[in-house]
């Protein structure tokens, strides 16, 4: 067998000195990943912290599926454009800012003149439903967190969110969750809850693990720090669970 330099399971969990801590988190739809992206940068604020969002890349509609639209999956990994969201990921980790598409989803387009300018940070988090999916996103990822909010929760924030935020009526919602949000959860969303590194159970409302969350991260960008100041000296690592 041959020695590697670098065992596989070490890809992104210890991320260079200078390079952003990347944050992935994921669950099922209203779940709380956006409240809980939202604590954790509140909590960070002495950090340079930026969000992306995996729904900025979603495709936008042609004019056919629009006509069909209710017939559209949102929620299969090929409604996002992952190769543009991993230039944007690549772009970001070395340190260049970037620009993020706005997406509507009353139109369910991108926006065709503006986009979201995102900078250069220490950590960057990644959001979405389907952010562990895919291998090359999750391989950039220092830390992977998954919501878990129960699934009858989060059909009655979906209905309300839709209706009142994304243009919806509570049928075409319901509709769209029996036979899209849920089936693609239960193929797409749950067997990559394997690969978190931790699960946050009731989303927001769980503080003891935001705390604990935002103490690691602190932990790791102190030790990024050190790395800095001293090259050459090894700082050693501990594990985390909750
Ligand atoms: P996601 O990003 O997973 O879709 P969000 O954080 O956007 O989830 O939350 C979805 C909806 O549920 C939003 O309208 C939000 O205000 C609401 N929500 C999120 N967390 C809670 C909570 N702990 N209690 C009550 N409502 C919540
Ligand atoms: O914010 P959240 O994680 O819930 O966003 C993902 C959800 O958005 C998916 O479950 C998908 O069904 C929905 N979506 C939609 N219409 C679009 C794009 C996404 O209903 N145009």
């Amino acid at each position: 067998a041959t020695a590697s330099a670098t065992p596989d399971s070490t890809l992104a969990s210890d991320s260079h000195p200078n390079q952003p801590f990347v944050i992935g988190v994921s669950g099922g739809t209203a779940s709380g990943k956006t409240t809980v992206c939202d604590m954790i940068i509140q909590q960070l604020h002495d950090h340079r912290v930026v969000l992306v969002n995996q729904d900025s890349f979603y495709r936008g509609l042609t004019p056919k599926e629009l006509e069909r639209v209710h017939e559209y999956n949102f929620d299969h990994p090929e409604a996002f454009d992952t190769e543009q969201l991993l230039e944007c990921m690549g772009k970001l980790i070395s340190g260049q800012g970037v620009h993020v598409p706005i997406y509507d989803f009353k139109k369910h387009q991108r926006s065709s003149d503006s986009f979201r300018q995102v900078n250069a940070s220490d950590v960057i988090i990644l959001e979405g439903i389907l952010v562990f999916h895919d291998q090359h996103v999750r391989d950039l990822m220092n830390m992977k967190i998954f919501v878990d909010t129960d699934a009858d929760v989060r059909l009655a924030r979906r209905i309300r969110r839709d209706t009142v935020e994304r243009g919806r009526d509570i049928n075409s919602v319901l509709e769209q969750y029996a036979k899209f949000v849920k089936p693609a959860f239960d193929d797409f969303v749950l067997p990559s809850k394997k690969y978190a590194d931790v699960i946050i159970p009731r989303g927001g409302d769980n503080h003891v693990a935001i705390d604990l969350i935002v103490q690691h991260i602190r932990t790791k960008l102190g030790q990024h720090d050190l790395c800095k100041i001293y090259p050459n000296v090894y700082v050693i690592q501990s594990t985390f669970q909750i």
